[in-house]
């Protein structure tokens, strides 16, 4: 079969390793176009890759043989894009969050329903080794029913190291939607669905000031929560308690992920990567034991998920890192900064099927 043809749009900071993987690493794609509102970026990003040519968005929209666009841009414009994408009659796939609002990603999602493409986003970290492992184990058992989960993200934010980080503290950013999605993703995929939530939120500084260069000494007004503290109740019963904050100025010892089971704890590895150690701790035991990886896609492989679309959209099977699975992410996150405003819990109005599991001893770039 002939590989997918794939355009990105949005040549900044991630496409580079997006590019990497899915110009030379993923024999089911092949990247054909690069596209940005700067054209110099989508230049210097499409000689890294052979076969592929910068092109204005609208040259790449227009291209019927590519199949698959990759939406790379800033979350403010991630619907715009994925929009402009469908309406060409292309399959989407986008950087996380799906949309900045609820609104939006139900608008895009019916969009694409009507066009009769697919609408994928990221993360696709939930596809790593080291996710697929404790998914495995969960499933088989070893930490018997799901009780509670622990979820933490403690940081100082971006404009410390990104170049252009104001997106992280306008509307789509934020610790939780900027964060959320890798956390709340694989949260989702281990215990499924989320059934209601509640929260608290914070904004500890207005004004943030950029020490990255070039733009450093920029002052960035922060119009988003920037510190959140909440707890999710799933469909199955299980309650998480979840800290995502760009507001750190000391440091953290707490953990990632735990997930603890009637009858153990799985320590989850940081879910913004595809590997990491996984421990287990059985009723009983005083210590932790590793559990020796069962899956490959342990190194960055960021681009598993669009391949693995690629993949699902010629053999006709659902893809994993889905639209559904995405709008239920952003529901939870729209949902906890709502909790906090209103004073109360938030009983969800979306759901998604947990995504397939990845067979064991795939070969890297295999994904059937
Ligand atoms: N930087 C990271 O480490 C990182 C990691 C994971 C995910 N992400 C996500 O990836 C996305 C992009 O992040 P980034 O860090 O690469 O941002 P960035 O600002 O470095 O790059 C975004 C690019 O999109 C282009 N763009 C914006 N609007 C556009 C439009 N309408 N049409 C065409 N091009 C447009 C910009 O010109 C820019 O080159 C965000 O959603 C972010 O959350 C970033």
């Amino acid at each position: 079969m002939q590989p997918t043809s794939i355009g990105i749009i949005g040549c900044g900071n991630i496409s580079g390793i997006y590019l990497e993987n899915l110009g030379k690493k993923f024999p089911g794609v092949r990247v054909r176009g690069c596209a940005d509102l700067d054209l110099e970026r989508a230049r210097k990003r499409a000689e890294t890759v052979p076969g592929a040519r910068a092109m204005r968005v609208a040259e790449l929209l227009a291209d019927p043989e590519i199949g698959l666009v990759v939406n790379l841009t800033i979350p403010g414009a991630h619907y715009a894009v994925a929009c402009q994408a469908i309406d060409a009659g292309k399959h989407v796939y986008s950087e996380k969050p799906l949309t900045t609002t609820r609104d939006e990603g139900a608008a895009l999602l019916a969009r694409a329903k009507a066009r009769g493409v697919r609408v994928g986003n990221a993360p696709d970290t939930f596809l790593g080794g080291a996710f697929q492992t404790c998914r495995k184990l969960m499933d088989d058992g070893a930490i018997g029913a799901p009780v509670a989960c622990t979820a933490f993200m403690m940081s100082r934010g971006h404009e410390h190291w990104h170049p252009d980080p104001e997106f992280y503290y306008k509307p789509g950013g934020g610790p939780l939607f900027d964060m959320g999605p890798y956390y709340l993703t694989a949260l989702v995929s281990l215990l499924g669905p989320v059934k209601r939530v509640a929260s608290c939120t914070r904004m500890t500084f207005p004004e943030r000031v950029i020490s990255s260069e070039p733009k450093k000494g920029t002052r960035i007004r922060v119009e988003v929560p920037t510190h959140v503290a909440g707890t999710l109740e799933f469909v199955n019963g299980a309650i998480g308690t979840l800290i995502m904050t760009f507001d750190l100025r000391g440091g953290s010892n707490l953990r990632n992920i735990e997930v603890h089971g009637t009858e153990g704890t799985l320590n989850v590895p940081d879910p913004n990567g595809f590997g990491g150690p996984v421990e287990i701790r059985k009723a009983g035991e005083s210590d932790w034991s590793p559990a020796p990886p069962t899956h490959g896609y342990l190194e960055n492989w960021r681009g598993v998920g669009p391949a693995d679309m690629a993949a699902a959209i010629r053999t006709g099977r659902p893809h994993r890192a889905s639209g559904e699975l995405a709008f239920h992410v952003l529901d939870i996150m729209s949902a906890l900064h709502e909790s906090s405003d209103r004073g109360h819990h938030i009983v969800l109005t979306s759901s998604c099927a947990r995504p397939a599991p990845l067979p064991v001893r795939l070969a890297d770039g295999q994904l059937d």
